[in-house]
């Protein structure tokens, strides 16, 4: 964007809110205007840091008097572009917003500012000897207004739900500059239309999280932690019943081979046991005595038995079961050199076989060329499809090679009645794409929902509805 414009921008933002932390320089331009996500370049105007908020308020009004388009920004662990910067906008960061405000061991509940780090709640819920239970791979530096903002998911939703499960009350700058505050930490509140689980997921687009109360819960049992080589798609039905009928799952994950493969070498893990399978199943649930063990083991041996599992190993300490998760956690950072095209699809979890299986011939006869690795979290419907560019190719090309498959691709998936965003969001990537999952009337209906929050359309404009 042309410099003049970028100036006609960031002037009122310097008269009118001097108080205001904003920063220009390159570096930070360059790392708060972008996800991670690598097909876009960054171009933003300014980076600004509120304190309080007073400060984003006052921001907003700004905003949308002078048509300052804003972009919120988290942890910046995004999939799917949704903290992208790239066409001049202003980000709003919320890194000097790391208060924890309360905790009320009486509600179980933890007030936060969205500045803060998942880990760090969940570090905090554990020091009361609670849980914090929303867990994934980018946890170590996501931060919960952009959880929320997202509605993020992760490794123990078939447990715990997700992050909307968590928020019990939320704090909120809307497009106007007005604060909405939402159901202030109730448990039961039948009074209307609850506004707080329009702003979960609502990707930044009709408010600003400047306060969450969160869920605490009870710690886990002790756990174990299985892997298991798998023979087949049907064979991976057969384990989930089997052990989901059985025992208290607390995350049922897959990886495919070719997964298994990447995360190896990318970590330089060992081979988990000698038996090479297509798929693998990473399975986690209580264990809190012998009997429960017994359990697990005797489902182990009928999957054996039956030819759906073929070899497997199970946790015998903290470090082993971290040590097994490392096959699943793992795979998202050691693939993130080769640029991969990230499809994160859903469907009903008896749609998984069917719908993997049509998916796969898909990707074979559509893209010959590529690497396609399949991972997710099985327990829930969701699949991650990833697909790797070749190091020759240019990063546009690529992506518009996917583009093109993108439309069979989801249209399987609308024939499945799945999602084309499972927990990653739509963002600036998948904007092209929504009515796959949404029909025309919905996507009016959200229109006119984000007309009453933001009728300016300053707040992450060009993301989730376009
Ligand atoms: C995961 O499940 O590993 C995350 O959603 C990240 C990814 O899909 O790469
Ligand atoms: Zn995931």
């Amino acid at each position: 964007m042309y410099t003049e414009q970028k100036d006609n921008r960031l002037k009122p933002l310097k008269i009118h809110c001097p108080e205001l932390e904003i920063s220009t320089e390159p570096a930070v331009l360059e790392s708060h205007g972008c996800d991670w996500t690598r097909f876009r370049t960054p171009d933003a105007t300014a980076v600004v840091f509120p304190h309080n908020s007073d400060e984003v308020a006052k921001l907003v009004v700004l905003a949308r008097a002078h048509q300052i388009p804003l972009v919120p920004s988290g942890g910046r662990t995004g999939l799917s572009g949704g903290a992208i910067a790239d066409a001049g906008e202003v980000v709003v960061s919320f890194d000097r917003m790391r208060r924890i405000i309360g905790f009320n061991p009486v509600d179980r509940t933890l007030t936060v500012e969205p500045g803060v780090v998942t880990q760090a709640i969940q570090d905090y819920a554990n020091q009361q000897n609670l849980y914090y239970p929303v867990s994934f791979a980018s946890e170590g530096s996501s931060q919960i207004g952009g959880n929320i903002a997202t509605n993020a998911g992760g490794i123990r939703v078939l447990r715990y739900g997700l992050t909307r499960d968590q928020v019990v009350g939320l704090k909120v700058i809307d497009g106007r500059g007005e604060l909405i505050e939402c159901n202030s930490g109730l448990v039961k509140n039948a009074s209307g239309y609850d506004l707080r689980h329009l702003f979960i997921g609502s990707e930044g687009t009709l408010g600003l999280i400047v306060e969450a109360t969160l869920r605490l819960t009870d710690p886990p049992q002790p756990s174990r932690v299985m892997l298991l080589a798998v023979s087949s798609l049907d064979g991976m039905m057969t384990v989930f019943r089997q052990f989901n009928d059985a025992m208290n799952l607390t995350a049922f994950e897959f990886l495919s081979g070719a997964a298994m493969s990447y995360v190896r070498s990318g970590h330089d893990l060992p081979a988990p046991m000698d038996t090479e399978t297509p798929y693998y199943a990473l399975l986690e649930f209580d264990c809190p005595d012998t009997d429960t063990e017994d359990l697990a083991l005797q489902r182990f041996e009928f999957c054996l038995e039956d030819g759906s599992v073929l070899d497997g190993v199970i946790s015998q300490s903290e470090a082993q079961a971290a040590d097994l998760w490392r096959y699943r956690e793992g795979i998202s950072e050691a693939i993130t050199k080769y640029t991969p095209y990230k499809n994160d699809l859903s469907v009903r979890i008896s749609e998984i076989p069917g719908y993997l299986r049509d998916l796969d011939e898909l990707a074979q006869s559509r893209y010959p060329d590529f690497e396609v690795l399949w991972y997710g979290h099985f327990g829930d419907g969701n699949l991650h499809m990833n697909i790797l560019k070749p190091a020759d190719m240019p990063v546009e090309e690529f992506e518009s090679v996917c583009g093109r498959v993108n439309p069979d691709v989801f249209e399987l998936t609308r024939e499945h009645n799945g999602s084309i965003s499972a927990e990653h969001g739509i963002g600036l990537l998948k904007q092209a794409y929504l009515s796959y999952s949404r029909s025309e009337q919905d996507i009016e209906r959200m229109r006119g929902i984000k007309a009453v929050f933001d009728p300016a359309n300053i707040l992450n404009p060009g993301k989730l509805l376009g």
